[in-house]
């Protein structure tokens, strides 16, 4: 099949979170599976047109009423099987993407402007497919900034070369659905009938997402969990109701982990590689881990790591809340070291600084750092993950691969993929609490800090069990194929 990949994020180019992850490692594994993928991207300010190739000719976007012109530049997917590359595609637009920030910057942190450079962006994707002569099977869309891709081919696009192509919507985050004023939608070119008949309409303003729901052929999110929980009020961000009424063509397909990226035993960030066979590598990763974070060289003391962005959708209110969240009292009354890599929320970072001030056994670095979001995954017994909601989550598989128990909240993807310490029969993978509560948070760090002193064969065990699993992309690729056969066979029927 031809799969053409339209999204915000791609790793190495652009990366905000998962979703960066996701594109590129789902788009590898499925050239592995011998389908022919492609992926466009904007080309930010970030991505230096110097390591790219000039596709000649300009792109021309129809957008309320003018042309937008914009240039391609492509480069291939670093990873990708040698006999089957992947292109991406780099729309370049100085007035939309030649700025710091893929989504905002910290004054801006929504651009005030991002209706109407996703919806530059939709359309730039059919163009693209005519200018290379190139007529891909599937689109498969990404989260809402490409919410625009299902409704374009529904209405209007799905002509000549791209008369069978179909649409597939990835919904990595149901949280950010792109509600805006619905001024916005002239950008669109978009007949105003179609704001009704597609559903753009959410209390008189242009929801994205909503529109995108309606209109894909296929949609799916990233855990089977996740994909059930959408479909309640209590997940749903006010699109339950919209989600159960797709639940015919809505699934939940587990991402993966890039394993030659995610795997102690060959990991370029960690001092000494490991495996199941010699778990040495991981006491020097520990104490590496507790070198790079001055603190003290105890080896035997449990050391908790957090790798996140600092929003509300981390649990972080819970842990870090001024007064109320749970991290102090963890680290002041348990024996125990905490180490945070994040940033995010100007108040959650400088709650984090605070902290580091005041506690010795906690500390903390606020950025974004490959090298050591690695050593952290490494040196740590524990990952602590108390989201208020996680579609799939990352943090806690590679965790899982590198012999580090997650204490993780019972939600979306995170209830996927680890499985309850059970103290009678010694089996599982991390430790599972339900209620976001400081005090859940706290009780359940004490639980595993417990087992830790208590039942250290049983969580050795425990390790060794999460490095078992399988968490390749392998098995999600093949599931996206079969959900792409679906979309066409489903379209081939009503057409
Ligand atoms: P989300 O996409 O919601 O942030 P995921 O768990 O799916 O959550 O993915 C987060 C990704 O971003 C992981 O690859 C994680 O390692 C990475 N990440 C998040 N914050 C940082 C950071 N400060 N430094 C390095 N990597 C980070
Ligand atoms: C989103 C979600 C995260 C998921 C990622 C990749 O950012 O928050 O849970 O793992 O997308 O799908």
């Amino acid at each position: 099949m031809k799969i053409l990949m339209a999204a915000t994020e791609a790793v190495p180019f652009a990366k905000t979170g998962g979703l960066a992850d996701a594109v590129s490692a789902l788009s590898i594994a499925l050239a592995q599976e011998g389908h022919e993928i492609r992926i466009i991207i904007p080309r930010y300010y970030s991505i230096d047109r110097n390591n790219l190739q000039y596709l000649e000719g300009a792109l021309g976007v129809p957008m309320g009423g003018r042309e937008e012109w914009s240039a391609v530049y492509t480069t291939n997917l670093p990873g990708a099987p040698v006999k089957n590359p992947v292109s991406v595609y780099f729309i370049d637009h100085e007035q939309f993407f030649g700025r710091d920030g893929i989504y905002g910057v910290p004054s801006e942190p929504d651009f005030l402007d991002n209706p109407r450079r996703f919806t530059f962006f939709s359309r730039a994707v059919f163009q693209l497919c005519r200018k290379l002569s190139w007529y891909p099977d599937v689109v498969h869309a990404h989260d809402w900034p490409l919410a625009l891709v299902p409704v374009f081919l529904k209405y209007g696009e799905r002509i000549g070369g791209l008369a069978k192509t179909v649409s597939v919507l990835t919904i990595h985050n149901l949280g950010y659905q792109g509600i805006y004023h619905k001024d916005n939608y002239y950008y669109s070119n978009l007949d105003g009938n179609v704001f009704y008949e597609a559903g753009f309409d959410d209390w008189n303003m242009m929801n994205f997402l909503k529109a995108g729901i309606n209109t894909a052929d296929k949609l799916n999110t990233v855990s089977p969990n996740y994909a059930a929980e959408t479909q309640t009020p209590a997940y749903g961000f006010r699109l339950d109701g919209v989600l159960r009424y797709r639940a015919a063509d809505y699934r939940g397909i587990l991402n993966g982990i890039d394993t030659k990226v995610w795997n102690p035993a060959i990991d370029r960030y960690i001092p000494k590689p490991y495996s199941i066979k010699d778990m040495e590598g991981k006491i020097k990763a520990k104490e590496a881990l507790q070198k790079e974070f001055k603190l003290p060289l105890e080896p035997d003391i449990p050391i908790i790591g957090l790798v996140t962005r600092l929003t509300e959708q981390k649990g972080v209110g819970e842990l870090f809340g001024p007064a109320y969240g749970s991290a102090w009292s963890i680290c002041q009354d348990m024996r125990l070291q905490m180490v945070l890599l994040g940033s995010g929320d100007p108040w959650c970072e400088n709650e984090i600084k605070n902290l580091s001030y005041r506690l010795a056994n906690f500390k903390a670095r606020i950025g974004y750092s490959e090298a050591e979001s690695h050593l952290i995954e490494a040196g740590s017994d524990f990952f602590l993950m108390p989201s208020r909601y996680e579609p799939c989550g990352l943090n806690q598989m590679y965790s899982l691969a590198y012999g580090t128990l997650p204490i993780v909240r019972n939600t979306g993807g995170l209830a996927d993929t680890v499985e309850n310490f059970n103290q009678d029969t010694g089996k599982g993978t991390g430790f599972i609490f339900n209620d976001l509560t400081p005090q859940a948070i706290y009780n359940t760090v004490g639980w595993a800090v417990w087992a830790y002193y208590n039942c250290r064969a049983q969580v050795d065990a425990m390790r060794i069990l999460g490095m078992k699993q399988d968490f390749s992309w392998k098995k999600s690729a093949r599931q996206y194929s079969a959900l792409y056969e679906e979309a066409i066979a489903k379209a081939a029927k009503t057409s």
